[in-house]
């Protein structure tokens, strides 16, 4: 599968999942939450003038920081069309905002032109995980960002769902241009981006489902099914531990969250 032709998938999930969201992203309000509280204690309102998100989805990262920073100019973006829709009707009905001073935009967070100008802070929730390749895309945005100015994200890390995988024995699905990111190698990606500097913090988060019927539900209502195999590993192997009659058993999803900050080091 070519790169365009698996980001085509990952929008049309997300587009079908816009509807019903917000009722099934439970860990990825939490964490959009967590991620706006530690943006706004980090970074002073008159730092951030221009402003840009990646990955809206329906707003959960939005809201809070499109109130916080209210003189902001902002530039909130998604692939999916249908996410960006759905987040504009969020900040429509739940915040004063005017829209007329926010940019909503679809647009793939790998290809972010560095020509259009510079940003104070670049900001995602839950969304890096999807690109095909976190590192150009993120040598890509640190151009983009003005000396002193920030990049803030979360994204999955590796080891989210190996105890499920363990405990129904799927096999490590080919995840194809999926990436869970890992600590270490993150670390010695980003000591050799000088004046970058960074700090990452792993949080692991359980969100217990009633069984794997509901695990799969969920994962498909918030639009995350993408997978490079034809019919995936775990959906498969899924399958025959519910025709099996394994679905009595409460699942607990193990998350490995990423909350990763960094600063452009170059003198202002
Ligand atoms: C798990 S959702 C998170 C949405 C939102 N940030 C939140 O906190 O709820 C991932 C979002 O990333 C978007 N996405 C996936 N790949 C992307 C890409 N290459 N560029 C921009 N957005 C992307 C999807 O359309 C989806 O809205």
């Amino acid at each position: 599968m070519t790169a365009a032709a698996w980001k085509e998938r990952v929008a049309a999930a997300f587009d079908r999942a816009s509807g019903e969201y917000d009722r099934h992203a439970r860990l990825q309000k939490r964490v959009a939450g967590d991620l706006a509280e530690h943006i706004t204690q980090q970074v002073d309102t008159t730092q951030v003038k221009h402003a840009l998100e990646i990955g809206c989805g329906t707003g959960f990262l939005t809201l809070p920081l499109v109130r916080h920073y209210s003189h902001t100019r902002w530039t909130i973006t998604d692939l999916s069309p249908r996410m960006l829709d759905e987040c504009r009707r969020q900040l429509q009905s739940h915040t004063t905002s005017e829209l007329a001073q926010l940019t909503l935009k679809p647009l793939d967070g790998e290809s972010v032109d560095p020509a259009r100008g510079t940003y104070d802070l670049i900001c995602s929730n839950l969304t890096l995980q999807w690109f095909t390749d976190w590192q150009s895309a993120l040598e890509r945005l640190m151009t983009c960002v003005r000396p002193g100015g920030w990049l803030m994200f979360t994204t999955l890390a590796a080891g989210t769902f190996a105890g499920v995988n363990r405990k129904f024995g799927i096999p490590e699905p080919a995840r194809g241009f999926q990436t869970y990111l890992e600590e270490q190698e993150f670390a010695r990606w980003l000591a050799t981006r000088s004046p970058w500097q960074g700090r990452v913090r792993v949080e692991e988060i359980t969100e217990v489902h009633t069984g794997l019927a509901d695990f799969l539900h969920t994962l498909k209502s918030i639009g995350a099914c993408t997978t490079m195999d034809p019919v995936p590993a775990k959906t498969s192997v899924m399958r025959s531990a519910l025709l099996g009659g394994k679905d009595d058993q409460p699942v607990e999803a193990d998350y490995r969250v990423l909350f990763i900050t960094l600063q452009n080091g170059a003198a202002t």
